[in-house]
């Protein structure tokens, strides 16, 4: 029985206003005890309910024997029992009338027990709930301080929603994003997905307000499931940034792919011309997925097509120069009139051409003058700001003037894409944070800034293909 297209569901899985943790335990290291103490200390807003048949309080939450006992309605349960005890949750949690069922638990199809799991979505199904899982690590959904999941505690909000089919790497990334300042919205295991599948989430977060740009980690589609993939996929990308990192690219690594989730691996050129079909942004490694992403979530999208750099090192200008002609970003052959106002940013040994060449002189007010040229001047649509490391610039206060520029830029109404790369040791890294945090991605080398106001590029020319073009 297929419930797809009820996607009323989903708000109960990202914005439930309770939730019932069944196989909630006393013991701290159990999955069931990390999952309420997460919801509990990232400050989930709404009525968390543990239940266990043989607790009083969990956590200092009263306990009870069972679902069916809570005097309230459920929204959402966390299911995490074994996988023998799971079917009769689904009942009891049926009968309650929960709406989603987030299955924690192991040992569903990846193992084999095929059976055992298309029973449990049929009895969820009969009660008109979804589910999401099994073999999960959990959701979470920032803006309503949600941590369902027993991975790290703290989440660093933002406009990244992160779909996973692979938990270990979800968990593990998200005390990543943390350490790299990446702001999330959401984070979903997707796990066997039995029922509730990514194209179906992604069209969720499409219209969820506080997503601005949606990450998939995946191995694989189940059967029969890639003409409907493409279908939808192609409707959330209309509306919203996606990019897939799709794992299992090798012949070894599909056929790794193809045991660890059990999903259909396939060719791989088939799986890069349905992305290429459906405005799928393809990403080959996680850095690079998270480098976009960051781009998409802080930034507008370009306007127009003429790029330039402004920089204070002429090797770093270079590997830039040579990286816009890899990632599809067009230099902006700047007129005469361009030129000199820019010369007037600089010593009379720079170069105006672009790459700008404020050179190894260049201090804080090079920079902002030339940041003030590229805002004002309607020609120029993108920037890409270089900084190597000199003795005399500190790269916080080259941050901070970078900061300035752009905030006085938007309250103009001239904002424009600007992505940054500072080449340097630990105080650049930290100026780096500090641009990240205040809406400017920064990157420590060339080309990761540079592939990265490429990925918006990408997508800017695939929503004019379609007819959709739009700055958001
Ligand atoms: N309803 C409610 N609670 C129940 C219950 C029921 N029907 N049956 C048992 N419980 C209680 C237990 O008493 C226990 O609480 P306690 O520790 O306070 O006694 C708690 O629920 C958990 O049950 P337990 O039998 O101890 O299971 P467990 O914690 O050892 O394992 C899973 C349960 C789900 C974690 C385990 O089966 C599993 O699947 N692990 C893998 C999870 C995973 O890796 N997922 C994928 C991640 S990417």
């Amino acid at each position: 029985m297929s419930c797809r297209g009820k996607l009323d569901n989903l708000k109960y899985l990202f914005s439930p206003s309770s939730i019932a943790v069944i196989g909630a335990s006393r013991k701290p290291g159990k999955i069931g005890h990390a999952i309420v103490k997460n919801l509990l200390e990232y400050g989930f807003k709404g009525k968390i309910y543990p239940v266990n048949p043989t607790a009083n309080e969990i956590l200092g939450l009263k306990a009870y024997k069972s679902i069916l006992e809570i005097p309230d309605e459920v929204d959402m349960a966390v299911i995490s029992i074994p996988a023998e005890k799971v079917l009769q949750a689904i009942d009891e949690a049926g009968r309650k009338g929960v709406k989603v069922a987030v299955v924690i638990t192991s040992g569903f199809s990846e193992v084999g027990n095929v059976d055992l799991e298309r029973r449990m979505v049929e009895l969820a199904h009969k009660y008109g709930m979804r589910i999401l899982g099994p073999n999960i690590f959990g959701i979470a959904y920032t803006p309503a301080n949600m941590n369902a999941t027993f991975g790290p505690k703290d989440i660093l909000k933002g406009g990244i929603a992160f779909i996973t089919q692979s938990g270990a790497l979800g968990i593990a990334l998200m005390g990543w994003t943390l350490l790299e300042e990446i702001g999330l919205s959401a984070i979903v295991s997707m796990g066997n997905m039995a029922d509730l599948d990514v194209a179906e989430v992604s069209q969720y977060l499409a219209d969820d307000p506080n997503t601005k740009v949606i990450t998939i980690y995946l191995e694989g589609l189940k059967e029969g499931t890639g003409k409907t993939f493409i279908k939808l996929m192609r409707e959330v990308t209309r509306k919203k940034p996606v990019i897939i990192l799709k794992a299992g690219r090798s012949e070894r690594g599909a056929a790794a792919a193809a045991s660890h989730t059990g999903s259909l691996a396939g060719a791989d050129v088939i799986y890069d011309a349905a992305f290429r079909q459906s405005g799928i942004l393809r990403a080959i490694t996680i850095e690079e997925m998270f480098d976009w992403a960051r781009a998409f979530a802080l930034q507008p999208l370009p306007k127009g097509e003429n790029v330039v750099i402004i920089t204070n090192g002429g090797g770093a200008g270079v590997m830039a120069t040579d990286a816009c002609a890899d990632y599809g970003v067009n230099l902006y052959t700047l007129p005469d009139d361009l030129k000199e106002e820019f010369r007037k940013c600089m010593p009379w040994f720079g170069s105006p051409k672009n790459p700008v060449d404020l050179t190894g002189m260049a201090v804080e007010d090079n920079y902002y003058k030339a940041l003030k040229v590229a805002y004002s001047d309607e020609r120029i649509h993108s920037i890409i700001v270089l900084y190597c490391r000199t003795a005399i610039l500190d790269p916080m206060s080259l941050a901070k003037v970078i900061v300035q520029a752009y905030r006085e830029a938007k309250s103009e109404g001239r904002e424009k894409p600007t992505v940054v790369c500072m080449i340097g040791g630990t105080d650049v890294y930290n100026a780096m944070r500090y641009l990240n945090r205040e809406g400017i991605p920064a990157y420590p080398i060339p080309e990761r800034a540079v592939a990265s106001l490429g990925a918006l590029y990408k997508y800017k020319r695939y929503l004019e293909k379609i007819g959709e073009h739009k700055t958001h």
